[in-house]
C-alpha cells in the first residue's frame, strides 16, 4: 500500500479516502457565460476516478471577476442546476468535489469583461506584456467583493459540492490584496504587512460564515497560496511565512501551496537551499493539512512528497496527459501510464483547442514536457508566482 492511498479525516469532519487530488485547472471549456458545458463535465468525470478530491477549475465569483474567456462561473444562483450536475459527476466517481473559487482582479482585460475596466486593490498594471491599468476599488466594492465569496460559497453547497478553495494564488485578486506591488493602498486594507493580510482573512471568514450558516458542519474550506512573486516590490517568503501563521490559526481544512515544482527554492534568495514546501510546513506546525503541487508524474514522485511529511499531493499537468494515472497505479499497471500525449489523442483526453492554446502560451507542450524532464524542471514559471 502506498503512502498515498492512506484515508485521512479533515479538520471540518470530512474523510478523503486517499491523499491525492486533481489540482485546480481551468478547461477554458465553460459557456461564454460561464455555465458549465457538457464537455467540460465529461473532462472531469473521466479524471476523477480513483481521487481522494477533486478540486476544479477557478470559478469567478462576481462578473467583473472574469480573468478569462471560457471560465466558469459561480457568480449567479441561476448557475446552481448545472454546477449540481458538475459535483454529481465527480461524486459519482467516487472523489470529494470541491470547487475553486476567485476573482481574477488585474489579470484579465476590457475584453474579457465586455469593455468594462478591471478593479484590483490599487490603480497599478502587472507587469506583464499588455497588461491594462486596473481602476482601484472602493471601500464599498471592497465590502461587495468579500461578501461575494461568501455567496458564492453558499452556491456551492446548495449545489452539493463537498467544500470549496479559495484561490489566493497565482497573483489573482486575493493575491493581488497581500502584493505590495498591486496593493498601494493605506487605509485599513493596505499598507504593513498585517494590512495588506486583512482581505484575504476576510473572505475566509465569510466563506466560513456561509458553511456555518448553509452547510453545518463536514464541508471543507481550502486556501491556495503562491509563495514569492518576482516583482519588485512583491510578496517575499518572509511575508508568506507570517501569514501562513495567521492562516493555520483559520478554520481551515488545508493549505495549498501552489508552485510549478513541489521541490522549488526561493525565487527572491539564492542563499536559500531548502525547498520552500518545508519551510511552510516547518511555520504551520501542524496546525493545518498541506497540499504539495508541480511536476509531480511518477508514483516515485507523489511517494517522495509523502515522505516529506506533505499531507496531499495533487497532480496538474500529468492528469491532462493521463486522466486514468490512479487506476493504473491501483491495478499495478503503472508501466501503462503515459507521461506523454499523441496529437490524435486529444480528442480522447478531453484537452479542446483552447486549452491546448493556452497550455502552449505558458510554455507547456504536453506532447514533450514528460519525455523531457530536464527540460520540465524550469518550465513552468507561470505558476510560481
Ligand atoms: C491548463 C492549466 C490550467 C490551470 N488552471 C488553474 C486554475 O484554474 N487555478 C489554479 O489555482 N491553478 C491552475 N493551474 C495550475 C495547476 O493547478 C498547478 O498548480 C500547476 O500546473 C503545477 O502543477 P503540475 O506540474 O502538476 O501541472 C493550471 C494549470 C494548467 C496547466
Amino acid at each position: 500500500m502506498s503512502q498515498f492511498d492512506q484515508s485521512i479525516t479533515l479538520p471540518s469532519g470530512v474523510q478523503l479516502k486517499n491523499r491525492l487530488m486533481l489540482s485546480p485547472m481551468t478547461t477554458q471549456l465553460s459557456f461564454f457565460n460561464g455555465v458549465i458545458t457538457e464537455d467540460e463535465i465529461t473532462y472531469y468525470k473521466q479524471r476523477s476516478k480513483g481521487l481522494g478530491a477533486v478540486i476544479t477549475g477557478a470559478a469567478n465569483v462576481q462578473d467583473i471577476g472574469k480573468g478569462w474567456p471560457g471560465e466558469l462561473s459561480i457568480a449567479h444562483d441561476e448557475m446552481i442546476p448545472r454546477l449540481s450536475e458538475l459535483a454529481k459527476a465527480i461524486q459519482g466517481e467516487g472523489a470529494k468535489a470541491i470547487i475553486q473559487i476567485f476573482h481574477g482582479g488585474r489579470m484579465t482585460s476590457r475584453a474579457t469583461l465586455s469593455g468594462e475596466q478591471p478593479v484590483s486593490a490599487s490603480a497599478v498594471a502587472a507587469k506583464r506584456p499588455d497588461a491594462e491599468t486596473p481602476r482601484a476599488m472602493s471601500e464599498e466594492e471592497i465590502v461587495e467583493t468579500i461578501q461575494a465569496f461568501g455567496k458564492a460559497t453558499r452556491r456551492a453547497i446548495e449545489s452539493g459540492f463537498d467544500g470549496i478553495e479559495l484561490h489566493g494564488a497565482n497573483t489573482y485578486l486575493i493575491q493581488q490584496f497581500f502584493s505590495p506591488h498591486s496593493n498601494r493602498r493605506t487605509d485599513h486594507w493596505g499598507g504593513s504587512v498585517e494590512k495588506r493580510m486583512n482581505f484575504g482573512l476576510a473572505v475566509v471568514q465569510a466563506a466560513h460564515r456561509a458553511i456555518a450558516k448553509y452547510a453545518g458542519d463536514h464541508f471543507m474550506l481550502g486556501y491556495r497560496i503562491s509563495p514569492e512573486e518576482i516583482e519588485e516590490p512583491g510578496i517575499r517568503l518572509a511575508d508568506t511565512l507570517q501569514f501562513i501563521d495567521e492562516l493555520a490559526d483559520q478554520p481551515l481544512d488545508y493549505l495549498h501551496v501552489s508552485m510549478g515544482n513541489v521541490w522549488r527554492k526561493s525565487l527572491n534568495d539564492d542563499s536559500e537551499k531548502r525547498p520552500t514546501i518545508l519551510r511552510i510546513k516547518k511555520q504551520v506546525h501542524n496546525r493545518l493539512p498541506i497540499i504539495g503541487v508541480g511536476s509531480v508524474e511518477t508514483t516515485a514522485d507523489a511517494e517522495k512528497v509523502m515522505d516529506e511529511g506533505i499531507d496531499f499531493v495533487a497532480l496538474g499537468r500529468e492528469s491532462l496527459r493521463e486522466p486514468q494515472w490512479v487506476e493504473k497505479v491501483a491495478r499495478g499497471h503503472e508501466d501503462a501510464i503515459r507521461y506523454q500525449v499523441d496529437s490524435d489523442a486529444l480528442d480522447e483526453l478531453g484537452l479542446n483547442p483552447a486549452l491546448m492554446d493556452f497550455l502552449g502560451q505558458i510554455g507547456t507542450d504536453l506532447r514533450f514536457i514528460g519525455a523531457d524532464r530536464e527540460k520540465r524542471s524550469g518550465d513552468s514559471v507561470v505558476f510560481d508566482r
